[in-house]
């Protein structure tokens, strides 16, 4: 998955407003599952002081190569760091965690989910805010069928294509998908790679009570991350801001 990630995942419309609350509560940063830091290199650009935990090493190679190419003026800015968002011990205190585009899904049982909101309590300052978005289950998505959901080019007369397929584990409270990615080469050679995970849908009351139970207020509550108005039966997202309270 590294190595093709950022062909198939090119959005860069949450950036905006994950800058705004860095503008506003500051550094330093921390973004949990940051893969091939999409969001983390441009928040380092502003220079803002952030550090990138994720369970793969491979994401954080592929986020390597990409500091790499940058002045070092961002560089100095990033800290990556292999870690599981579940249980993890890092030195001081943050203003700000992050946990970006469906990330905290992968929680796929109530205790790892308790474990991460632990965890994300305990490296957060006073007042501190912890930030993520999630899908909204209300939302029905099609099961058992195959879809086309992303063609692009992407370079040397290559065309990626990815289809999607999910199927709800309703007893064990899971979803299982299956991506399969084709990238068809100038010639019509195909390489396909799939990819298969678990998620664990999270509705927003579940997420709200999650939350407050676990010494956090939610702050602001969105339906997408352009701040529209949650709607349970229309909304495809919960962008959730939440601010540490008690212990
Ligand atoms: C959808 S990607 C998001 C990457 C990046 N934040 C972005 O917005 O493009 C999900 C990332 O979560 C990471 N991940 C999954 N489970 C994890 C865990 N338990 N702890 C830390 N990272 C995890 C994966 O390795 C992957 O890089």
């Amino acid at each position: 998955m590294a190595s093709i990630y950022d062909l198939v995942y090119d959005r860069n419309d949450d950036i905006p407003f994950y800058l705004e609350y860095c503008k506003q509560y500051g550094a330093p940063v921390l973004e949990l599952c940051a893969g091939t830091g999409r969001l983390t290199i441009p928040i380092a650009r502003e220079g803002y002081d952030i550090t990138g935990l994720d369970l793969s090493k491979n994401m954080l190679n592929v986020c390597r190569k990409k500091l790499a190419k940058e002045r070092p003026e961002v560089r100095k800015h990033i800290t990556l760091i292999k870690g599981d968002m579940r249980e993890f011990s890092l030195n001081g205190k943050f203003r700000i965690v992050l946990i970006p585009f469906t990330s905290f899904l992968h929680n796929t049982t109530v205790e790892d989910q308790v474990s991460t909101i632990h965890c994300v309590w305990k490296h957060l300052s006073d007042n501190g805010l912890l930030i993520l978005e999630i899908f909204n289950p209300g939302i029905g998505r099609p099961e058992n069928i195959v879809w086309l959901d992303h063609v692009g080019e992407i370079g040397r007369g290559r065309t990626i294509m990815r289809m999607s397929t999910y199927q709800s584990d309703k007893e064990n409270h899971v979803s299982n998908s299956t991506i399969i990615y084709d990238i068809v080469s100038r010639k019509g050679t195909i390489n396909r790679k799939i990819v298969q995970f678990k998620l664990r849908p999270l509705s927003k009351n579940e997420l709200v009570s999650l939350l407050e139970q676990n010494g956090f207020a939610v702050m602001a509550l969105y339906g997408s991350i352009s701040k529209k108005t949650f709607s349970q039966t229309d909304s495809k997202n919960i962008v959730c801001v939440a601010r540490k309270t008690s212990s």
